[in-house]
């Protein structure tokens, strides 16, 4: 069964499944200079600030295009020229940041895990001490490329007891795990409009420690990436600097009051711990097998083992789960042949179960028995 606008379902990273509602806050236009639109703009930064309980330490920049941008814009923005980002790594997103900080001409250390292994806080109080140079460090919450949960918290003490910078890159666990600004110091904290706030891509943001970004002037290497300008900008007339999406803005503060709605990162965060739970389960009982334990998955997205019968076919068994109504997602993994299922949109523990049942039926029609990860 299609969704109510008569399309699949998206269990993937995002862009996902949005409401109704978020989809028609989308049929009007706006006037980016006009008093309407300012006052939505001003109320969302405001919000997003709130989100993480650093409404009165932060600012939120947003800034137009995908998470990738954001993150971008972040690191030139904050880092000086000489500074040096070192960057808990256990995924691709990770990786990429490593790949930013080479294109700004920034330094940079990656401290590394495999991908199945949370950041390691030792080696990052090691690493800290012993290279006074590194200036900013960056965790990511919810590694995406895995589904596994970090511990930012340890990594945020860690990095306040050696007197540097942090940068959390929240992408895929903002609005529904919970990040408190008071509690776990952090100077930037990144994540977009179309993962777990539920609206449609378009704008990242960056939640900026107001004392931080104060001095940041200079520091950007480009004009449309530079969050300093642009929160300038944003305080002075409340306007963007260039054109805006509209129409994202618009859905994001629907997304925003609906968020609320639900309970706020509580709430969201508890119905997309149960579609987990069940997707899990469901999943285990046909015989598939995730990649991380219970303790290590965050409940984002899930990272299954291929199948090793040669039955076995992803892009068949996409293909016909896709027909049935669920689009899945491919793996990213670089350990293991890997396939992902989203559990974050506007899907319920229902829609999970209904993907369940077209996953059964696909795996019957592929003829598919042995479900160990016997390739490599
Ligand atoms: C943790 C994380 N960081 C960064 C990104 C990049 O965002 P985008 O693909 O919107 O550029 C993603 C996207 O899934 C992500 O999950």
């Amino acid at each position: 069964m299609l969704s109510e606008t008569g399309d699949p379902w998206l269990l993937t990273p995002g862009p996902l499944t949005t409401s109704l509602s978020v989809k028609q806050a989308m049929l009007h236009d706006w006037g980016s200079r006009d008093r309407a639109f300012i006052e939505m703009t001003a109320r969302v930064r405001e919000k997003l600030a709130g989100l993480v309980e650093a409404g009165d330490t932060h600012v939120c920049v947003p800034i137009q295009g995908s998470g990738t941008f954001v993150v971008e814009a972040t690191i030139a923005t904050l880092l000086p020229r000489d500074g040096k980002l070192l960057v808990l790594v256990n995924g691709a997103y990770g990786q990429r940041m490593v790949a930013i900080c080479r294109y700004l001409g920034r330094a940079c250390l990656a401290l590394e895990t495999t991908e199945d292994t949370p950041n390691d806080i030792a080696a990052l109080d090691r690493a800290l001490a012993g290279d006074k140079a590194i200036t900013h460090v960056a965790a990511i919450h919810c590694e995406t490329t895995s589904g596994i949960l970090n511990p930012v918290s340890e990594a945020a003490a860690c990095v306040k007891r050696h007197g540097r910078s942090l940068i959390i890159d929240a992408m895929s666990a903002l609005g529904a795990l919970p990040l408190d600004g008071g509690r776990v110091p952090f100077d930037a904290v990144v994540a977009s409009s179309n993962k777990c706030l539920e609206g449609v891509p378009g704008i990242g943001f960056a939640i900026i420690r107001k004392s931080v970004i104060e001095g940041c002037k200079g520091n950007s290497h480009s004009l449309s990436l530079d969050l300093y300008e642009q929160w300038r900008g944003l305080e002075g007339n409340g306007q963007w600097r260039f054109t805006p999406p509209t129409h994202v803005l618009a859905a994001l503060d629907q997304a925003i009051q609906e968020h609320e709605a639900e309970g706020g990162v509580a709430g969201r965060g508890a119905r997309y711990a149960a579609n987990c739970r069940a997707l899990i389960a469901g999943m285990r009982e046909m015989g598939f097998r995730p990649l991380l334990s219970d303790n290590l998955q965050a409940p984002i997205i899930v990272t299954f083992h291929m199948p090793g019968d040669p039955a076995f076919d992803f892009e068949k068994f996409y293909r016909l789960v896709g027909e049935k109504g669920f689009l899945l997602y491919p793996g990213k993994l670089t350990v293991a042949p890997s396939f992902r299922i989203g559990c974050i949109g506007r899907v319920g523990v229902p829609e999970i179960e209904r993907a369940l049942q077209a996953i059964r039926d696909t795996v019957r029609e592929l003829g598919v028995t042995a479900f160990g990860p016997t390739r490599s």
